[in-house]
């Protein structure tokens, strides 16, 4: 069995940045609500000519560039998206055509905010039992195409963004461990109603949010027990806890179950909002390139989105 080390990072946001003030205009919302009640500053919107795909292009592209790969070099390419820029050919293969990266496999994932966990989960199975060596693994999203612009409970959380990595065939230990969960009994909690089958349209985004956030943190909770225990390992073994950026406040929930502070905690939430499956790539990214993660310390990433879908990833950076 191989073992699946990340070997480059990359992201990617649109240049159109939204602050909470703006919103001020658009629904009946303040920038202190927003800041208090969910951590977020700003997210970044795609304008004309932007689209799930270019934004993943950009971050795969950067990471390839760490590593060093060319687009032969890569194997397979996973991206995780809920806003593909088409019902087919998937995103997946958009991006591949957009590399010029012909015939290795190439797949969509779905599961929303957990979408990257899923993914990377995935790359790591088709790594270790040798169907492949170089994998691109992305989550990018186009999330303000399914927000309603006129509802203040959801417009104000999610952002546009795409992030990547190169996950590689490699003697030295990276990906320790992946957990996988999902339970589509809460779709009323959280969902887009629409789609191609039932409605010939996506729809918008609907959420419980209150239900949601008390779900995420106890579901969150529970994740952090079934990881360590897995590896057995001990909060303190943790060097880096990288979440899905969804609300401050239910991060700081999972850094406290971890007993780490804040400083230990890659937050992006400020500065992009909610990028669903974009989140924890983008996040991954900004730490690795500002130096903070360093090569041989232990991240744990973890995320709970729609579905309900949750899960996590412990790796050696
Ligand atoms: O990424 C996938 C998973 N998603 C999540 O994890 C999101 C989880 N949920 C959350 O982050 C939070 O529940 C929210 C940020 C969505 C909402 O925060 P909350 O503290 O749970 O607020 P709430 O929904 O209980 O609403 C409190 C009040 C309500 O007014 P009343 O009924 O008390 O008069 C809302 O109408 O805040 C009101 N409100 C707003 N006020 C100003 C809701 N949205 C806004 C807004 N601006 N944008």
């Amino acid at each position: 069995m191989n073992l699946a080390r990340i070997t480059g990072t990359g992201s990617c946001l649109p240049q159109r940045a939204v602050t909470n003030q703006d919103l001020e205009d658009l629904v009946d919302t303040s920038d202190d609500w927003i800041w208090e009640r969910t951590g977020i500053r700003k997210r970044h919107i795609v304008s004309a000519g932007e689209t799930t795909a270019s934004l993943a292009e950009q971050a795969a592209c950067q990471a390839m560039q760490m590593a060093g790969k060319r687009p032969q070099d890569i194997d397979l390419i996973i991206l995780a998206t809920t806003t593909p820029d088409q019902v087919f050919p998937s995103t997946a293969c958009l991006l591949q055509q957009r590399l010029g990266i012909h015939g290795c496999a190439a797949f969509d994932i779905q599961a929303v905010c957990t979408g990257f966990i899923y993914a990377l989960s995935t790359a790591e199975k088709f790594i270790r039992t040798g169907s492949a060596r170089c994998a691109l693994v992305v989550g990018a999203e186009t999330l303000s195409k399914i927000v309603d612009w006129t509802d203040r409970t959801t417009c104000v959380l999610f952002g546009d963004g795409a992030g990547a990595l190169v996950l590689e065939a490699s003697e030295e230990s990276g990906i320790l461990s992946t957990h996988l969960h999902a339970d589509g009994a809460y779709e009323n909690l959280l969902r887009v109603p629409g789609g191609i089958s039932n409605r010939e349209a996506s729809g918008y985004i609907e959420m419980r949010g209150n239900e949601v956030f008390r779900m995420a943190v106890t579901t969150l909770g529970r994740i952090v027990d079934e990881t360590l225990e897995a590896n057995q390992l001990h909060k303190s073994d943790i060097d880096w806890l990288i979440p899905h950026q969804a609300n401050i406040r239910i991060i700081q929930a999972t850094a406290k179950k971890l007993g780490m502070g804040m400083e230990r905690v890659v937050v992006t939430v400020d500065q992009h909002g909610n990028t669903s499956a974009a989140s924890i790539p983008l996040a991954l990214d900004v730490a690795v390139r500002d130096g903070r993660i360093q090569r041989g310390e232990t991240l744990l990433m973890e995320a709970f989105g729609g579905g309900f879908t949750w899960g996590s990833v412990l790796a050696k950076f």
